[in-house]
């Protein structure tokens, strides 16, 4: 049966896989507490795919960079949502569905909940149109859990920066901008506390990684969801790279 993983500590009883996504502003440490969770998930026996967004398979990582080019300063925000969306759909279908389908535990550097801060909270977009467009791009593949790792908008970009790569067309968006992002994930982690749990990403990354694992543990021990898989689901293994 996929997923069930009889000697590991944490049982799963289903076999969809656990869908946990990471989200939070630029620099907030999302790619460092992926790494570390897919690293003690895998020690743990757990088959473990690690994906972003925007990006993912081929063509979605074609309209990262359409995305993240600085050189498109003047893309409509309903524009840079449907491309998000057309992205992320493309994301789901090939990667995410079918390897939630297996069994696998899907560890997602941003998701739809991105565009609900960004395109939505920061760029004024109804929140309502964004919400379908991001369930329909998901189909059924929805996070179980959702980590929003919270700090200041200055040590947030602070961090973008000091990693020696110039900032791309999202981190260079004015400050305001991803004040109201924060913002935004802050009353979407009150408004849905069962699923999005707001982190201190101020604390030290083992500090950090301590809370997320003690929450996906305590989902895996649930025996979360309820969905079941296509069971002619076809996969497709690609290898996704990372920032
Ligand atoms: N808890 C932490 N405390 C201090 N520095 C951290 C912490 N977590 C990550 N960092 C460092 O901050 C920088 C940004 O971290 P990381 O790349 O994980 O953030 P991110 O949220 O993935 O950023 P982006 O949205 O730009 O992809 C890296 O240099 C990383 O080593
Ligand atoms: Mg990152």
């Amino acid at each position: 049966m996929p997923g069930k993983i009889r000697n590991s500590k944490f049982e799963i009883r289903n076999s969809r896989g656990l869908f946990v996504s990471f989200e939070g502003i630029e620099g907030c440490g999302k790619t460092t507490q992926v790494k570390m969770l897919a690293r003690w998930l895998k020690s743990r026996g757990h088959q473990v795919v690690v994906t972003r967004e925007p990006g993912g398979p081929f063509i979605a990582e074609k309209i990262r960079r359409l995305l993240l080019d600085v050189r498109n300063r003047h893309m409509d925000g309903l524009a840079e949502l449907l491309l998000l969306e057309a992205s992320r759909a493309q994301h789901v279908a090939q990667v995410i569905r079918p390897a939630l389908a297996r069994g696998a535990t899907v560890l997602c550097d941003r998701f739809a909940d991105s565009s609900t801060a960004y395109q939505g909270h920061g760029r004024g977009l109804d929140l309502e149109t964004v919400d379908r467009l991001n369930r329909t791009a998901s189909q059924d593949a929805w996070p179980d859990l959702t980590m929003v790792l919270d700090l200041p908008v200055e040590e947030g970009l602070r961090r973008a920066t000091g990693r020696g790569r110039a900032l791309d067309r999202m981190e260079s968006q004015e400050k305001r901008f991803h004040q109201r992002v924060r913002e935004g994930y802050r009353k979407m982690a009150a408004a849905e506390p069962g699923r999005i749990k707001l982190l201190d990403g101020t604390q030290l990354p083992d500090v950090v990684q301590a809370a997320v694992r003690q929450l996906v543990a305590a989902k895996l021990g649930t025996g979360f969801p309820l969905r079941k898989p296509g069971i002619h689901e076809k996969v497709k293994s690609e290898k996704i790279g990372h920032r």
